[in-house]
């Protein structure tokens, strides 16, 4: 068997894909490895979003090269970068193999054309791959939460985001093959799915809403937790939260990105809310769900962002009092609408100012909101040995924060509850009760 390494960058698709892509080399001959040192073939799996995650990997592909000086080893880029920068990695004389993220199929003939000394590339998008019949091989991250990818691509044109150009149309998963992966997931002993795509209540297959998948795939076990990831604000449905009320096992948690709390610079952004109708949907979700955690992401430094534009995201943030956020300053992607019709101008010193600013205040946020956690009590999933001591077991809450108590009779993959004792701003500690 001839082995593979594969280094996972960027988002939670990567690592569904990732996962795919061993199942699709595994029935070639190919084995994973642990190490580059080992392998006959070094793969990263990429992520343009930012230029800053793009900088990243380009620096790990010189130290994959260093590698080639002694021995033959074929170098491949996987994912968004290569779907972005096409020949242009190639030409660097680096690389054997850039393949695009629909393209996975043909990796193993790609190997073997490269092994004979010949640089390959296949970056074509589909409109209709969607790697339904591939069971994956699971990265055992914690053996208990699986990832499982319902959709690919995405329809929205956000002016800031390359992700249609790296991804391509979307399509949705035949719903049975997501049904029957989660099944599967039970039966392995997993106790936790989270349901991916980039817009997922535009899920639609044969006429099956998101709602109704998530019913689905809520009904295989009332053990196996569902989560799912993302959400759009002008998409996400009642019927959604209506169902995530409906089924005790899937989990109170809904991962929004707001983006930035001005409607002007939403519109420029091509988001299709504002910043009122992001509030009654936060409304609608906690009328439907008082216990629902709401994260988010959001862009600090957009095109044009004034003072007061800033403001109104530091007052959303506020208003709406998120249990977690993902923060970026704006990276301006090639390409790009916003690239080609806005010019870059808030100053990066600016940027991190602003991005700092809310970096404080969600850090307070998530303090408030753990802290209204002490006293209550959790169904938590054990994920594992805590990170710090081998005594403490740690697991999340529905809510998706992490718990950490002393234990030494449950293992990962059991329901356990516990009391919050006392929180920190990243994790609540608890009591086995
Ligand atoms: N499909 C998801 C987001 C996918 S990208 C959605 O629509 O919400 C993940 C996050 O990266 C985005 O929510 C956004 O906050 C951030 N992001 C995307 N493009 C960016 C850019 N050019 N600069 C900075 N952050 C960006
Ligand atoms: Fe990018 Fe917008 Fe699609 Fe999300 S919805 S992946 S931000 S274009
Ligand atoms: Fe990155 Fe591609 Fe995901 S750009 S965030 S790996 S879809």
């Amino acid at each position: 068997m001839k082995k593979v390494y594969i280094e996972t960058y960027g988002c939670q698709m990567n690592v569904a894909d990732t996962e795919i892509i061993f199942s699709i080399l595994s029935r070639h001959g190919w084995e994973r490895c642990e190490s580059i040192e080992e392998a006959d073939a070094v793969m990263a799996n990429t992520c343009s979003i930012r230029d800053n995650a793009e900088q990243r990997i380009l620096g790990r592909i010189d130290q994959f090269v260093l590698q080639r000086q002694s021995r033959p080893v074929i170098i491949g880029i996987l994912g968004c970068m290569a779907e972005r920068m096409k020949e242009k990695l190639l030409d660097t004389g680096k690389v054997d193999i850039v393949a695009g993220p629909d393209t996975y199929r043909r990796l193993p003939e790609l190997l073997e054309a490269a092994a004979d000394g010949h640089p390959q590339i296949d970056v074509m998008l589909s409109r209709e791959e969607t790697y339904a019949d591939i069971a994956p091989v699971r990265i055992d991250r914690n053996g208990v939460s699986a990832f499982i990818s319902i959709m690919r691509g995405c329809n929205n044109v956000c002016s800031y985001c390359v992700v249609p150009y790296t991804r391509g149309a979307e399509r949705s998963r035949d719903a049975h093959t997501i049904v029957r992966e989660a099944c599967d997931c039970f039966a392995k002993g997993y106790r936790e799915v989270t349901l991916l795509g980039q817009n997922v209540d535009s899920y639609n297959w044969e006429g099956i809403s998101f709602a109704q998948l998530l019913a689905m795939v809520a009904e295989v076990n009332p053990l196996l937790r569902v989560r799912f990831s993302t959400s759009n604000p002008q998409d996400i449905s009642d019927a959604v939260i209506q169902t995530m009320a409906r089924y005790p096992n899937i989990c109170h948690h809904i991962h929004l990105p707001v983006q930035s709390g001005s409607d002007r610079i939403l519109e420029k952004m091509r988001r299709r809310y504002t910043r009122a109708w992001y509030l009654e949907r936060v409304a609608k979700i906690r009328e439907l769900i008082p216990d629902c955690a709401i994260s988010t992401d959001v862009i600090a430094g957009f095109c044009s962002e004034t003072l007061e534009d800033h403001a109104d995201t530091l007052s959303l943030f506020e208003q709406v009092g998120f249990d977690a956020a993902y923060m970026f300053y704006y990276s301006e992607r090639p390409g790009t609408l916003a690239a080609r019709k806005y010019p870059d101008d808030v100053p990066i010193e600016e940027k991190t100012r602003r991005l700092n600013e809310i970096i404080s205040l969600q850090n307070r946020l998530s303090l408030e909101s753990n802290r209204r956690d002490v006293g209550k009590v959790f169904e938590v999933l054990v994920e594992g040995p805590s990170k710090k001591t081998d005594r403490d077991l740690c697991g999340r809450t529905g809510t998706n924060k992490m718990c950490v108590w002393t234990d030494s009779v449950h293992k990962s993959g059991d329901y356990v509850k516990v009391k919050v004792l006392d929180c920190t701003q990243a994790t609540l500690l608890c009591q086995l009760i």
